[in-house]
């Protein structure tokens, strides 16, 4: 059934855990979603981001209908979140649409400037209703040319993996804001295709400490698992997959066609990418803990 974000967030906070959440870019992403939840047996959150709106042209609702109608199917509870959103238009287009909660993503703004945006979609958000997370510090790696984080086109004043949050600027921005939770930069960059991220997991207790708010951990998908485990028992509450199924997918793609050059019909390639994003799902959420099963 659909559940609300917010809820899975309090219950894995609670728990010294964390709820997985899974970037979708195609339906068949919607479905593996699901699937590698319901083969877990733990709840999951299906989020789009506003990039993947710009991939579709534009339109917010075909892939949000669609992750609708299979959270309201599935057998496990799945919550619908609106990722990186950095256009108004976008951002009031969430609670039609379908979605419970938001990411707002200021934080390419100086932090005066980061704290005023935040606030004025925090106020708004909270009156239509809506869960709202925002992001303080740079996460590294998201809007890379080709995707990919660690390239050579790096310019100094991008998101870098040694970006981090200052816990005391933190503790201020929440006060200052009201978020409902905190994206934080702690040494995990978007679009790793190694899991090799190094995360900082004494400053992930100290911001625990000093934001308040369950923390959100974005570019998990290059955080090995036992430090995936390791930061939401210091206070990570959301991590955010989005590369890692990707890679899943493409993969699955790949070695398909090399194999069977001759295929046509996209269902024999993508329904084998399809089980493969599924077992992804379900590793991760495995990795954070089922609730209910120790
Ligand atoms: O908001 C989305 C996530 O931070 C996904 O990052 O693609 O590196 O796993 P990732
Ligand atoms: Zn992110």
């Amino acid at each position: 059934p659909l559940a609300a974000t917010g809820d899975l967030v309090a219950r894995a906070a609670a728990a010294h855990t964390a709820v997985a959440a899974f970037n979708v870019i195609t339906l068949e992403h919607v479905e593996a979603v699901v699937t590698g939840a319901e083969q877990a047996g733990a709840p999951v959150v299906v989020q789009v981001s506003e990039n993947a709106v710009k991939y579709r042209g534009g339109r917010l609702l075909p892939l949000a209908r669609a992750a609708r109608a299979a959270a309201e199917q599935a057998r496990v509870p799945v919550a619908l979140h609106l990722d990186h959103v950095q256009s108004d238009d976008l951002l009031r287009q969430a609670p039609a649409a379908g979605f419970g909660s938001v990411m707002y993503d200021a934080s390419r703004l100086p932090y005066a400037r980061n704290l005023a945006a935040t606030r004025a979609a925090v106020d708004w958000a909270h009156a239509q209703g809506l869960w709202i997370e925002a992001e303080l510090g740079r996460i590294g790696g998201k809007d890379r040319p080709d995707g990919r984080a660690g390239t050579a086109e790096r310019t100094p004043d991008a998101h870098s993996p040694e970006a981090r949050t200052d816990p005391d600027e933190a503790r201020a921005f929440v006060a200052a804001s009201g978020v409902d939770a905190l994206a934080v930069a702690v040494g995990s960059t978007h679009a790793m295709t190694t899991r090799t991220a190094r995360l900082d997991q004494d400053l992930v207790a100290r911001l625990a400490t000093a934001a308040g708010v369950p923390l959100v951990l974005h570019g998990s998908s290059g955080v090995p698992d036992r430090d995936l485990a390791e930061a939401a028992a210091r206070g990570i509450a959301k991590v955010n997959v989005g590369t890692a199924l990707n890679r899943a997918m493409t993969e699955a793609v790949r070695d398909f066609l090399a194999a069977h050059p001759d295929a046509v019909d996209p269902r024999r390639y993508l329904d084998g990418a399809r089980q493969a994003m599924a077992r992804t799902v379900e590793h991760f959420l495995r990795v954070l803990g089922v609730p209910g099963v120790p």
